[in-house]
């Protein structure tokens, strides 16, 4: 199996980075396709906690190579913070990491334009990141984005630059009453970040599709979740990226026939971080519990995330909509020590009831789940090795989430460490087989 994908089921947060980390351990090239440092993928190595945000998590690992691809929005100096952070570290960064010159930019003024529409909307706001993403986005479709080759060629860096400004300090001055930036510090600053990264850039493409023609097993990694998809997900409380297999061609510039396999990594419960709908949302003690067992803070904003029982609607759909093969489930150790445990098998509003995910339970908040009730374990399950260490409340769990959502389950995860994880019940040992 050549390729493989990696994706978030869920709103993100699932422990993507950890099995992101795992599959890398035997892949050749890692390759980001979606997202930008909105995204935190945690993964511990020897006890040590690395925080990527941008950076592919291959870069771990000696003998992978990792590509930033063109669907990903980037910002240049915070890609600089976070090389330098792992350089000083000991990871040589620079030998291992490309990036698709067809990359568009976060600029400043994408910072600001982000926050500003945020306050602007009031009630109504997404709760982004705060980090320029959907302004970027927002760019690139209106073809009025810079891209990383764009910096590296001076004069039409000048020209795309001069006319970016032009319209953004306009609406940062006269619709929202700011301050304008300087187009002198930009490009100043903007030029000599890019010269640094220069000789690590490339046509990703053409270089994915080369390394895959040799045989090359090539990992895409998905950021952020499949529910906080631009299409497919709670729209408009979603991030302005196709997070999902279907975003990987056109992040990558790989065909989508040669992706050979797709696994997808959900939490044993929900989180979400930011606005818009989570039926299963516990807004009690028991959600409070949820999010202290599982330390549930976003890696990248830090805040308080959003906690609640596992949604298997939310979950299947997103299983068929990416073509699943897998499913990783992480943080099944969060779960020990409730007296009982539940699942959104469908949801009902009124006297309707579907197993579907309404396309309108963004605007239409009367859907309600339906819940099948299990009961709980007491054990702690951090040191299990295998599916039948887990006491037999477990396993039934585990069973019942595979036959809801008709998709194996590949891993088990049980901690942050690399070894606190292993093979399901119907998992394959091999997951590049
Ligand atoms: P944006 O991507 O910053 O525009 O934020 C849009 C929505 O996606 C907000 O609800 C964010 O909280 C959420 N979001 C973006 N990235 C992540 C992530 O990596 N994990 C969890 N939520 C995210």
């Amino acid at each position: 199996m050549p390729s493989t994908a990696i994706i978030g089921l869920q709103w993100g947060d699932e422990g993507k980075g950890k099995v992101i980390d795992c599959l890398a351990a035997e892949a050749d090239l890692v390759v980001r396709y979606a997202g930008g440092n909105n995204a935190g993928h945690t993964v511990v190595v020897d006890g040590e906690k690395y925080v990527l945000h941008l950076i592919p998590g291959g870069i771990l690992h000696d003998h992978a190579l990792n590509l930033i691809g063109r669907g990903v929005v980037v910002n240049l100096e915070h890609l600089a913070q976070e090389v330098d952070g792992l350089l000083s570290r000991g990871v040589p960064v620079l030998d291992r990491l490309r990036l698709d010159s067809r990359c568009h930019l976060i600029f400043p003024f994408h910072l600001h334009l982000d926050r500003l529409a945020e306050t602007w909307k009031g009630e109504g706001r997404i709760g982004t990141t705060g980090r320029g993403i959907g302004p970027a986005y927002a760019d690139r479709v209106a073809r009025t984005g810079i891209r990383l080759g764009d910096v590296l060629n001076e004069k039409h860096f000048e020209t795309r630059l001069q006319a970016a400004l032009a319209e953004k300090n306009a609406m940062i001055s006269k619709v929202y009453g700011q301050e304008p930036e300087s187009h002198d510090r930009l490009f100043e600053e903007s030029r000599a970040l890019a010269r640094r990264f220069q000789p690590l850039v490339v046509d990703g493409g053409e270089w994915v599709r080369e390394q895959y023609g040799q045989g090359k097993k090539v990992l895409f990694e998905g950021a952020q979740g499949s529910m906080l998809d631009l299409d497919a997900g709670t729209y408009p409380f979603v991030t302005s990226s196709w997070t999902g297999t279907w975003g990987i061609a056109g992040g990558t510039g790989m065909p989508p026939k040669h992706l050979d396999r797709a696994l997808g990594v959900a939490k044993a419960y929900c989180t979400r971080v930011g606005e818009g709908p989570m039926l299963t949302e516990l807004l009690d003690a028991t959600g409070e519990r949820l999010r202290k067992q599982g330390n549930e803070y976003g890696a990248t904003t830090g805040r308080p995330r959003r906690c609640g029982w596992f949604d298997a609607v939310a979950a299947r759909y997103a299983v068929e909509l990416n073509g699943l093969d897998g499913l990783v489930l992480s943080n099944l150790d969060v779960l020990s020590g409730f007296e009982e445990i539940r699942v959104a098998v469908a949801y009902r509003w009124e006297d309707r009831e579907t197993r579907s995910f309404p396309v309108e339970v963004g605007s239409d908040p009367a859907w309600e789940p339906v819940w099948k009730t299990f009961p709980g374990w007491q054990e702690d399950i951090t040191g299990a090795r295998s599916f039948s260490e887990l006491p037999s409340t477990t396993q039934d769990y585990l069973r019942f989430l595979e036959a809801e959502l008709h998709v194996p389950i590949q891993r088990v995860s049980v901690g942050p460490s690399r070894d606190q994880m292993f093979v399901g019940e119907n998992g394959q040992q091999d997951l590049w087989a």
